[in-house]
């Protein structure tokens, strides 16, 4: 039995009271659902910046009454000290992931995803610290390893940030480190490596590329590769990302805590081969997209190649993602279908 299994197993005799923040985007909403399911209780803290009361509706038709019942959202700004403070009475787990994502929204509002990312992040800091909460997982990114070559990633070994998004998700983790030294409060730090599923926004400027490409073939439009296609990702599907969430939130190791992770698979798929997948879903899906993708320049910010080394997760956290690129994109596909049609 994998340690998230015994951690599925035992989870629903111990309810806890966890505070998801961006509980109404992708990844909170994500994260809401398996814990309902689990039987736990879940305060939700979120403005809709970017998130939508869509997503916690369709977890709410998800689970049932009683699971619904153990869900309390608060509408409150991680900017404001107060609304961290209110959100985090009685909670014993903190899964923090509001935030501003989006390499290009950050270069063209540098302000707003500093803001948010690190002046929310300091507040959620001091309120969790503040209110004794018995862990704090936040989530980092891959944007951190910046413009170091280095492949696969391994956590310790970073470049200079190529982006304010980059900068923000690398002084979250300073932020962190020292919380722990001045306060002795111990966080872990996530960096998600392209996580993709259900209910992540195939709408808007900032749409990450598998729901815009989805969203691209489904309704027939053009689809735009930026650079030659042979920039490559770790994509990771949503339910390792949650894997991560909970062992990371529950780990009794003191070695594993006041750490950074890198989530992901370690694989390695060009934006080629996932234009190829994703062609291939929709086929089993029976949409037929008959068009090659239009190729144009390299986007500002981005990196190269990224791909993750996972062994820390897996040695002191039990980490062991159960889904590959194909797995998840094969159980994305018909809710995006759905979704859009
Ligand atoms: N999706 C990825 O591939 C990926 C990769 C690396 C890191 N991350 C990080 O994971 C986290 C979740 O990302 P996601 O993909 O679910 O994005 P998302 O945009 O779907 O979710 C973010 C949520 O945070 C909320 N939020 C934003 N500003 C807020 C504020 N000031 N106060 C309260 N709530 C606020 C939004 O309304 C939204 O519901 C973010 O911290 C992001 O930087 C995501």
């Amino acid at each position: 039995m994998t340690a998230y299994e015994q951690l599925i197993e035992s989870l629903p005799k111990t309810p806890r009271t966890w505070l998801v923040t961006g509980v109404a985007g992708f990844i909170g909403s994500n994260l809401l659902e398996t814990l309902l399911k689990l039987g736990q209780r879940v305060v939700g803290l979120d403005n809709f910046a970017t998130g939508h009361q869509r997503n916690l509706d369709e977890v709410q038709g998800s689970v049932s009454a009683e699971q619904w019942a153990a869900f309390r959202f608060i509408e409150g700004d991680i900017r404001k000290l107060e609304d961290c403070a209110k959100a985090c009475v009685g909670v014993d787990h903190v899964l923090h992931q509001a935030a501003l994502g989006s390499v290009p929204r950050s270069i063209n509002d540098p302000i707003t995803t500093n803001g948010t990312n690190i002046d929310g992040f300091l507040n959620m800091l001091v309120a969790a610290r503040d209110e004794g909460v018995k862990s704090f997982v936040y989530a980092a990114s891959s944007s951190t390893y910046g413009d170091h070559p280095g492949l696969p990633k391994v956590e310790d070994v970073i470049g200079k940030p190529l982006s304010p998004y980059a900068v923000t998700k690398l002084v979250n983790e300073i932020y962190a480190d020292v919380f722990a030294r001045t306060y002795g409060f111990k966080t872990v730090g996530l960096r998600y490596f392209n996580v993709f599923g259900k209910r992540q926004d195939p709408n808007g400027a900032y749409a990450a590329v598998i729901p815009k490409w989805a969203a691209a073939m489904i309704e027939g439009e053009p689809v735009y590769i930026n650079g030659d296609g042979e920039t490559s990702r770790d994509f990771c599907f949503i339910e390792n990302t949650v894997q991560a969430n909970l062992l990371a939130a529950t780990t009794d190791r003191e070695d594993a805590t006041n750490q950074v992770y890198n989530v992901a698979v370690s694989g390695r798929t060009s934006l080629n081969q996932l234009f190829a997948a994703l062609r291939d879903a929709l086929a089993a899906n029976d949409i037929q997209y008959p068009h090659d993708p239009v190729y144009r320049d390299f986007r500002a910010g981005d990196v190269r190649h990224s791909q993750a080394d996972i062994g820390k997760a897996r040695t002191l956290l039990g980490y062991d993602p159960g889904f590959d690129i194909a797995d998840g994109i094969a159980k994305a596909m018909p809710w995006y279908v759905r979704f859009l049609k």
